[in-house]
């Protein structure tokens, strides 16, 4: 502990005797400006807390300027505002599509990838006001609470967490009846059936209908991306460049990231492509129907997959499936700030360094397709691929190959018997013979 102030008689200001830290009341809010985190702010005011309001852009529209009023006039302190795009892509969504890592097969991780980011950026600006917390607005059902408590302890272990949302006992009516007593604006959001959250990299819209498994998403649950019936009738293609593994241009320019995904989220929404219906496994261990709308990722995602396939090698590509699931997963569990992580890192880097070439994808109501893939370094050999003219393969070499390959289930059948006949036994059914 501290060894200033000699005998200990003279007591630091705000510091108690006996070395206790100081217990100030400052906390970094994540806040959105949604109804939650308004009333949170004044929840946390009345709990004794001394309210810094945050909030960061990760995604295209987000009135900044008018958030940052609304934390004020709501009664917090401070409001700092944000723009965050630039780190998600670099830090948090350019490795993530390196290591290929979409959670259950199905998302591909926006909010997952945005919450450590956010998570982080309060953690700064806690330690330039001299908080002693950060809080969320995230309920105690979901994943979102695990990324931001993690995340903090990952960085500041020192830094307590305070999520009011799952401490109130509030329901959503009980909520608008508290903001209208403490004269706090209900926002227009709060009229959408729908959960919502959305950045670069996706948008995520639960609940409501939704919440029935068996129902089809009703059309007002997309923003993003057109009903493939109203799509161009004639197909869009896209031609992206990589290099290790980043993506770098679009239609053969150099592009930065930002106007990348912007563009790619526009030309994939208009041509309907990325709507994503997942039942997933949160990992509290409810299920729950997520639909998402991510046609930005699923493009690159498909591009960068594309591009593995012509330059990995095959033991190199069959093993990174199984690192980015982990990556998935990792991801989707909070764990982005591990040791985990910088691990996985280490190889998934490894593997991009060919990674480098061209993909071209084909976008037609509501499908997205690869339909040419190049590299300069790429293991596709066509003079060994060919059937046609120029086949340089030489195709003696295999039936040795394949004879040592199967020499040990060979070995197994003669010595122990052939382990399928039974399974097997009738297959051929009424199979009928005719001679000449
Ligand atoms: N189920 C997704 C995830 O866990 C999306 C969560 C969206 N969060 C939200 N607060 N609406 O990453």
């Amino acid at each position: 502990m501290s060894a200033r102030g000699g005998g200990g008689s003279k007591a630091l200001p705000g510091r108690r005797k006996g070395g206790v830290p100081p217990v100030n009341k400052k906390v970094v809010l994540a806040y959105s400006g949604g109804l939650d985190t308004s009333v949170a702010i004044r929840w946390l005011k009345d709990q004794g807390w001394d309210v810094i309001a945050f909030t960061v852009a990760l995604g295209e529209k987000k009135d900044l300027d008018a958030i940052q009023a609304r934390a004020l006039k709501t009664g917090a302190s401070a409001a700092y505002v944000a723009d965050g795009r630039a780190p998600f892509l670099q830090l948090f969504v350019w490795p993530s599509l390196q290591a290929g890592a979409v959670y259950e097969k199905e998302y591909p991780l926006a909010t997952a990838l945005g919450r450590p980011l956010i998570a982080a950026m309060m953690v700064e600006v806690a330690r330039r006001e001299g908080a002693s917390a950060i809080a969320h607005g995230c309920t105690g059902k979901g994943n979102d609470q695990v990324r931001f408590d993690v995340t903090t302890a990952a960085l500041a272990p020192d830094l307590k967490v305070v999520a009011p949302v799952r401490e109130w006992g509030m329901n959503r009516d009980d909520e608008i009846e508290y903001a209208s007593r403490h004269g706090i604006e209900v926002p227009a959001t709060v009229r959408s059936p729908y959960s919502t959250d959305e950045n670069l990299w996706g948008r995520s819209i639960e609940a409501g209908v939704l919440e029935d498994p068996w129902a089809e998403p009703p059309a007002d649950v997309y923003a993003w991306t057109r009903d493939p019936r109203d799509c161009p009738d004639e197909p869009t293609y896209v031609e992206i460049g990589f290099k290790q593994g980043v993506p770098v241009s679009l239609e053969g320019k150099p592009i930065d990231p930002l106007q990348l995904v912007t563009d790619l989220n526009r030309i994939g929404g208009e041509n309907g492509v990325g709507r994503i219906d997942h039942l997933e496994n949160r990992l509290i261990g409810i299920k729950s129907r997520e639909i998402y709308e991510a046609p930005a990722a699923v493009l690159l995602l498909q591009a960068h997959q594309a591009l593995e396939d012509i330059t990995l090698p095959k033991e190199v590509a069959r093993f990174k499936d199984l690192v980015a699931q982990q990556w998935a997963q990792m991801v989707y569990d909070g764990l982005w700030f591990s040791p985990l992580r910088d691990a996985l890192y280490a190889f998934v880097a490894e593997t991009q360094r060919h990674v480098t070439g061209d993909v071209r994808v084909k976008l037609f109501k509501g499908s997205s397709q690869v339909v040419g893939r190049k590299a300069p370094a790429q293991l596709y050999q066509h003079s060994l691929a060919t059937y046609g003219k120029g086949d340089a393969f030489d195709q003696s070499a295999a039936a040795g190959f394949i004879k040592l390959w199967g020499m040990s289930v060979r070995t197994a059948a003669q010595v122990q018997g052939r382990l399928h006949d039974r399974e097997l036994k009738g297959l051929l059914g009424d199979v009928r013979r005719l001679t000449p």
